[in-house]
């Protein structure tokens, strides 16, 4: 199985291909969790894009293909991966698509999940990441439950950056859906349910 999942900020894609990945074993490839990555240990890379994740803007394309070019091309990868937060623009769905053409597979779904933007804000005001593992949970919670490390607010989980980052989303990210649509492989669930609920959706709509 191989799927794209699509959604504002905070929607949920995180959460939902944690599940996906804890019952199918595909390969998780979050840009997001990537580009944090290289920011931690301050590589070229980091260097270059922590400005823009800062800001709530993308990061440019040739640098985030790259590593999703490499991560595709991993072992794990090769039965089944989650694309979260990949492709964010035309351009960049357009160039997994060649890239996908060239190793011969292909996209099976692209799963949107859909939340309304007030609900949104709520949610990453109050999100809290670990540092070491990236496991997400309300404010309130300080020390990690799955690897105990230390819990802490994203830089771009602050109001105002949240607001550029819908913003981002609007223009920029929320034209796949017709582009998926147009290829006859978006799946649409309602994310603003509880966790569960949401995911007996995804799953009976990626398994069907
Ligand atoms: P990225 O890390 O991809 O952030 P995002 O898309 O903004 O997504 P999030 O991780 O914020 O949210 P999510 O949908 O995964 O929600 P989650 O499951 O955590 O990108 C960060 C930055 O990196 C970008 O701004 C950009 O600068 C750069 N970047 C990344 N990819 C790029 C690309 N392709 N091109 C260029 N730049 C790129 O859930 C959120 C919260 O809600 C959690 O606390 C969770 O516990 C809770 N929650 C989840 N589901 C539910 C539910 N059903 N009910 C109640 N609470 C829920």
């Amino acid at each position: 199985m191989n799927i794209v999942l699509l959604g504002a900020p905070g929607a949920g894609k995180g959460t939902q291909a944690q599940k996906l990945v804890e019952e199918f074993g595909l390969a998780h490839i979050s840009t997001g969790d990537l580009l944090r990555a290289a920011v931690k240990v301050q590589s070229e890379l980091g260097l270059q894009a922590k400005a823009y994740m800062d800001a709530g803007k993308l990061v440019p394309d040739q640098l985030v293909i790259n590593l999703v070019k490499e991560r595709l091309e991993a072992d794990d990868a090769q039965s089944g991966f989650i694309l979260d937060g990949f492709p964010r623009n035309t351009a960049q769905a357009v160039t997994l698509d060649s890239e996908l053409a060239a190793m011969e597979r292909n996209l099976d779904a692209a799963l949107l999940v859909d939340v309304k933007p007030d609900v949104i804000v709520k949610r990453l005001s109050s999100r809290r990441t670990c540092r070491s593992c990236g496991y997400t949970a309300p404010a309130g919670v300080d020390v990690c439950p799955r690897c105990g490390g230390e819990m802490y607010q994203r830089d771009d989980d602050k109001p105002e950056t949240i607001q550029k980052r819908l913003d981002v989303y609007q223009t920029q990210t929320a034209p796949l859906i017709e582009y998926y649509r147009g290829h006859s492989i978006l799946k649409e669930v309602d994310g603003d349910r509880p966790v569960d609920e949401v995911y007996a959706d995804v799953r009976a709509l990626l398994t069907k």
